[in-house]
């Protein structure tokens, strides 16, 4: 089955139908918050608000491990991350969205792996290409029947936050071939590897990165929040085709 992770702007899909919902307890602790139970245009898909569904925690508290457990847990086996990003490479403007071919983790402290038991076996997980191809291609291929316009490739970079980035340091993203920046990547597409899930994303610009175009001086929270409204909305739709073409798959 297919899940959805909700980011910032994204706690709830109006236009799925909810048959029930779930507290979600795992051996890790309670995931971001219930799962919610539902059908997009009759195709059945699990939604989860990473940030609950109150936005109330921040990218560097979710409990990574116990979503994505919880997610395989109750039958998901692809899932589809919507994430807002500060685009740093010239094309990724605001409203853009943006399907990530790589990462680069500068997360810190963060829970990072299931593979940390006493008396488990030592295991290092491939990760060459931490999305999987064939989601992000249907997500692609999504966008073109929604008639939504996206960027079909990006290096998504993964700070620690809660803070934005300084100049400097959104200078040295791009030095290190980084297209875009978020702080919720990592450990979420490394932790659905572990545990066998196929994931992909999609990055949503909600502003330019810290000193680039209109962030040159600093970052507008009004014009990211307008720039989150409106672009969730075409998200929405976005998803709708990408549920109705993976359960054609
Ligand atoms: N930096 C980090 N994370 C973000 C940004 C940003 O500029 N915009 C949205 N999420």
């Amino acid at each position: 089955m297919l899940a959805i992770i909700g980011g910032t702007g994204l706690t709830q899909l109006d236009n799925l139908t909810i048959t029930h919902r779930k507290v979600a307890r795992t051996p890790y602790g309670e995931a971001s918050g219930a799962l919610t139970f539902g059908h997009i245009n009759g195709h059945e898909v699990i939604f989860l608000a990473r940030h609950g569904y109150g936005h109330t925690i921040p990218p560097h508290q979710v409990n990574y491990l116990a979503n994505i457990w919880a997610l395989r847990e109750h039958n998901a086996t692809h899932i589809v991350s919507v994430a807002s990003v500060g685009g740093i490479h010239a094309d990724l403007t605001p409203g853009t969205l943006v399907i990530p071919d790589q990462i680069i983790d500068y997360t810190s402290g963060r829970k990072n792996t299931y593979f940390n038991g006493a008396g488990q076996a030592v295991t290092h997980i491939d990760f060459t290409e931490p999305y999987c191809e064939e989601m992000r291609q249907r997500i692609i291929e999504a966008c073109a029947s929604a008639n939504e316009h996206c960027i079909k490739q990006g290096v998504y970079a993964c700070t620690q936050g809660p803070r934005l980035e300084t100049a400097a340091e959104i200078n040295r993203l791009e030095r290190d071939g980084a297209t875009m920046v978020g702080m919720t990547g990592m450990p979420e597409a490394a932790l659905a590897r572990e545990l066998d899930l196929r994931y992909a994303a999609i990055g949503v610009v909600v502003n330019h990165a810290a000193g680039r175009g209109n962030s040159k001086i600093a970052i507008n929270g009004n014009e990211v929040q307008a720039t989150i409204t409106a672009s969730m909305v075409r998200v929405r739709k976005l998803i709708a085709h990408l549920v109705a073409l993976h359960h054609e798959a």
